[in-house]
């Protein structure tokens, strides 16, 4: 007998639920870092400017078509268009690549709320961070030798994940949002309060918050902005789709888009200031200016934290507590999201119990994870793949969700924001219309084309083209063949 498909308990569930999904790694170890890297001040216009053109339209198409439908996107896009299922499955995909390296970020993240205490990382975190601890060799080739103290905790986050999961939209994944969101808020509220008063924070504000319009001439700050924006909302990837399908029939849809968008974002700028305020004390304390206080990338962290808790001295283990259990915290209910992707679309697509396709996509899903970030390759992969997927594969997804309802398939947005304006408080119309069908587009388009033309030029960050290739390009045809093999296969 087929499980009946489970809804929120309440529409306040959802949006928990979703800003629990929204609030993830991106916002606290991806975005600073990303704006760090793009000139800082930099950032935050084009930042906006993609939130505003690009992600809350999207956010307001993905619960239209997922509430609409009732369905993970395989489902849900195959109602608006039979052969648009295909772009159903490429999501779920790209979802599943994004579970593999998300869970070892949260791994180091885990990790590191054990090593803040008594500030194990030393006189030299970077070290610590890229030598001691992830064992990064200098090789910028494939080098996947064991490295047992990631294996556990990685086994220790799929188990977490998966318990919560197990439990059902409900009693998984809705609890553990009402567990998991006040106590970030909470935690997350006390750090940077804290980084605030910090002799130096203002520095770091302003590099913040100062615009800086020359870099914002290049293109590529403008592809980070948009690159970012999807992954940080969870749009474009199938979550908000996923779990606007759980939605009761009459929901404010716009409403609650608004209150996910806000929050997310007030998170966001939340952390850029955290971790800009940390900068500027850690520039006041060198002497140094705050672009050049750390080297940025991936790292950026889990080397400026403790950095910065080591010179606060021996007291400040609390600091770095909170930090990384923020970061714990809001990354699980992110993987959450991500995985009841393409564990929704088996229930609906082979008509799957909860416990199998937990089992199947969480089994599989979880043992190549494993063996790819307890490997001294797991920087370099996280690297690889975070890029090629947020550039290549959530922007192309994203682009052919809103193409499609907009160019091709006209009728169908009409239909959808009919069927949002009928339940919602606030109503979609001709700037949601022209948004979607010019400009999105074309900046998508324009992102897709220049990002694409920057990797085959330039390669990516100097890795080797081997690398690249198994890691990188073979993530999209990973996602390309999953998409085309299961779309083929018929509905049980
Ligand atoms: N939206 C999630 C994040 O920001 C995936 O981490």
């Amino acid at each position: 007998m087929t499980e009946k498909r489970e809804n929120w308990s309440a529409r306040s569930g959802f949006i928990i639920a979703a800003i629990g999904s929204a609030v993830g790694l991106g916002n606290i170890w991806r975005f600073p870092y990303v704006a760090y890297e793009n000139g800082g001040g930099a950032f935050l216009i084009p930042y906006l400017i993609a939130l505003l053109t690009a992600g809350l339209p999207l956010l307001f198409l993905d619960y239209a078509v997922g509430h609409r439908s009732n369905g993970a996107p395989p489902k849900a896009y195959k109602q608006l268009w039979k052969p648009a299922e295909t772009l159903g499955w490429w999501q779920v995909c790209v979802c599943i690549i994004i579970g593999l390296y998300y869970a070892g970020v949260l791994t180091w993240a885990g990790s590191y709320v054990y090593f803040s205490m008594g500030q194990m990382w030393g006189a030299d975190p970077e070290a610590f961070f890229f030598s001691t601890f992830l064992q990064t060799t200098e090789a910028t080739d494939f080098d996947m030798s064991f490295v047992s103290h990631l294996f556990w905790p990685l086994v220790g986050v799929w188990a977490i994940v998966l318990a919560i999961l197990y439990g059902g939209v409900k009693k998984g994944v809705e609890l553990s949002n009402k567990i998991f969101l006040p106590l970030l808020i909470l935690l997350f509220t006390i750090l940077v309060i804290q980084a605030l008063r910090l002799p130096g924070a203002a520095d770091g504000l302003n590099a913040f918050f100062t615009p800086n319009w020359d870099a914002m001439k290049n293109y590529k700050v403008w592809l980070a902005a948009y690159g970012h924006i999807f992954f940080s909302l969870s749009v474009g990837f199938g979550i908000m789709v996923t779990y606007a399908s759980y939605l009761k029939p009459k929901t404010n849809l716009t409403g609650s888009g608004l209150i996910v968008g806000f929050a997310n974002s007030s998170f966001e700028i939340l952390a850029g200031i955290g971790v800009f305020a940390a900068l500027g004390f850690m520039a006041q304390a060198a002497g140094k200016p705050v672009e050049e206080v750390v080297s940025g990338g991936i790292g950026l962290a889990f080397i400026a934290f403790p950095k910065l808790i080591s010179s606060l001295g021996s007291g400040a283990d609390f600091f770095g507590i909170l930090f990384f259990t923020s970061l714990f915290v809001a990354g699980i209910t992110s993987m959450v999201s991500i995985l009841e992707v393409p564990i929704a679309a088996l229930q609906d697509k082979l008509k799957w119990g909860r416990i199998k396709a937990v089992s199947v996509i969480g089994g599989t899903t979880g043992a190549v994870s494993i063996f790819l970030f307890s490997s001294t390759n797991a920087i370099k992969l996280v690297d690889i793949i975070d890029h090629f997927i947020n550039n290549l594969g959530i922007v192309s997804g994203a682009l052919l969700s809103i193409v499609m309802v907009s160019w091709f398939k006209r009728s169908l947005m009409t239909e959808l924001e009919m069927h949002v304006n009928h339940i919602s408080t606030i109503k979609l119309g001709k700037t949601w219309e022209f948004t979607l069908t010019i400009v999105t587009p074309v900046v998508l388009l324009s992102t897709l084309l220049l990002a694409l033309n920057a990797l085959i030029q330039d390669g990516y960050s100097g890795y080797s083209n081997g690398l690249l290739l198994m890691f990188g390009w073979g993530c999209i045809i990973f996602c390309a063949l999953g998409a085309l093999v299961m779309s083929r296969i018929h509905d049980r």
